[in-house]
């Protein structure tokens, strides 16, 4: 596994913006993506990561929001199928390493999958998991945090921030 730089919205802005391309093949070189961008979240004490942020425009993503870093999960190619209702709470992002905003995003949604074998599995996430994989599924798409955040502010600002994704 290798750590891999993290894109950062000053200076990589318009790489962070592209739409990420579907996987066709889920191969040792995809598995190798996975591992360093879990890696890499784990160093960079996140709660998600996204292909992108580490420059690579696949619809890869890994959320992980447990306390002991044990909750991994793997989204290749996935979807939303169904979102329900709203939450409205606090987000940062890797890639902004020091701006934070109030987000509005559904308390539950249904996602659909590949793992790292190919199979296709579905997600039910609620409140904090349902919020990161949402922001992590925006990132595919280009769409930042800041695009949809209802204030911003520095992060010193507040106490009660959470890690960021
Ligand atoms: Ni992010």
């Amino acid at each position: 596994m290798a750590l891999r730089r993290i894109l950062n919205e000053r200076t990589d802005a318009a790489a962070l913006r592209r739409k990420s391309r579907p996987v066709d093949i889920i191969n040792n070189h995809i598995r190798t993506l996975l591992d360093d961008m879990a890696e890499t979240l784990y160093d960079a004490d996140g709660v998600g990561l996204a292909a992108p942020q580490v420059g690579v425009l696949r619809r890869v993503a890994l959320v992980d929001v447990s306390e002991d870093r044990t909750g991994l999960i793997e989204l290749i190619n996935p979807e939303i199928l169904e979102r329900e209702g709203e939450q409205s709470d606090l987000e940062g992002c890797l890639s902004f390493t020091d701006l934070n905003g109030t987000v509005v995003r559904p308390q539950r949604v249904r996602v659909r999958h590949q793992d790292r074998d190919g199979a296709w599995q579905e997600l039910s996430a609620e409140g904090y998991l349902a919020r990161a994989v949402c922001h992590e599924l925006d990132h595919l798409d280009g769409v930042l945090f800041v695009d949809l955040a209802t204030d911003l502010f520095h992060p010193s600002e507040r106490a009660d921030l959470k890690k960021e994704a």
